[in-house]
């Protein structure tokens, strides 16, 4: 299964500075031949990143979208505005979306339903904090957060999904899980989305760990079969180590 290496860039990079990023990562682009690599820059950097990714095969996400349509929804965005720059994924239920802006699983479910609606690609964060790592109450947690945001949704319309285990403990904080809780919890995920979903979904999905990744760290994670890839903070922010990421995912899966 192909990785999906995504860089979640948060409130980081003016335009300029990102037309800057794709030009330098795109000089390295032939080394990531068999890596899906995604950039998820801020919704004002997401035409410089348009432009200059123009011909690349690097995909771009957005880091957010209203669950509405369209309408008076001040400060919102819809997906619409984003398809019109070539964005393709959207992350959803981030932690720091959680945590910080007040999402829960209602109104991530609801952004999840718009999403596939508009043809946009969920990366569906889920994660426990650490409070709910000592009380040993990662699965549950998990598990009710993707029950939350996929449960009685038609197989047909979901497609392709991805989802990046975020334990809330492991972001930003350099203290990345281990390869093998990760590993352990993607393969919940795995079976988790299958119970709910189904063969066809199951079989295309993608589980990414997510949470202090680095060039360093990424082949232990990648080397496990159910971890599929990686979304990844502030190892993506300088464009030649983030190359070295990449690449060194694609070496540790095999390819
Ligand atoms: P980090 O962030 O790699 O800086 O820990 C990951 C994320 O929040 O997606």
């Amino acid at each position: 299964m192909e990785l999906i290496i995504a860089a979640n860039w948060k409130m980081h990079k003016t335009a300029a500075e990102t037309a800057e990023f794709c030009a330098q990562l795109r000089l390295q682009e032939g080394r990531f031949s068999k890596v899906e690599v995604l950039l998820c820059p801020p919704f004002t950097a997401l035409a410089a990143a348009a432009a200059a990714l123009e011909g690349s095969t690097i995909k771009l996400g957005a880091q957010n979208i209203s669950w509405e349509e369209k309408g008076a929804y001040t400060g919102e965005i819809a997906p619409r505005m984003l398809k019109e720059f070539g964005v393709s994924h959207v992350i959803l239920g981030h932690s720091e979306r959680r945590h910080i802006f007040g999402e829960d699983d209602t109104v991530i479910r609801k952004k999840l339903e718009r999403a596939l609606h508009e043809g946009l690609l969920p990366i569906l964060c889920i994660g426990e904090t650490e409070a709910q790592r000592s009380a040993k109450k990662t699965a549950s947690v998990l598990e009710r957060q993707l029950h939350a945001a996929l449960e009685g949704l038609d197989p047909e319309s979901v497609g392709k999904l991805v989802i990046a285990y975020e334990p809330v403990w492991a972001i930003g904080t350099g203290q990345a899980a281990s390869p093998d809780d990760a590993a352990a919890a993607a393969s919940l995920a795995h079976a988790v989305v299958e119970k709910i979903l189904g063969d066809k979904v199951g079989s295309a999905l993608r589980v990414q760990y997510g949470g202090s990744v680095n060039a360093g760290n990424i082949g232990g994670f990648v080397s496990l079969p159910p971890v599929n890839g990686a979304l990844v903070g502030g190892a993506s922010l300088e464009p030649d180590s983030f190359a070295e990421l990449i690449v060194a995912a694609g070496e540790a899966a095999g390819h």
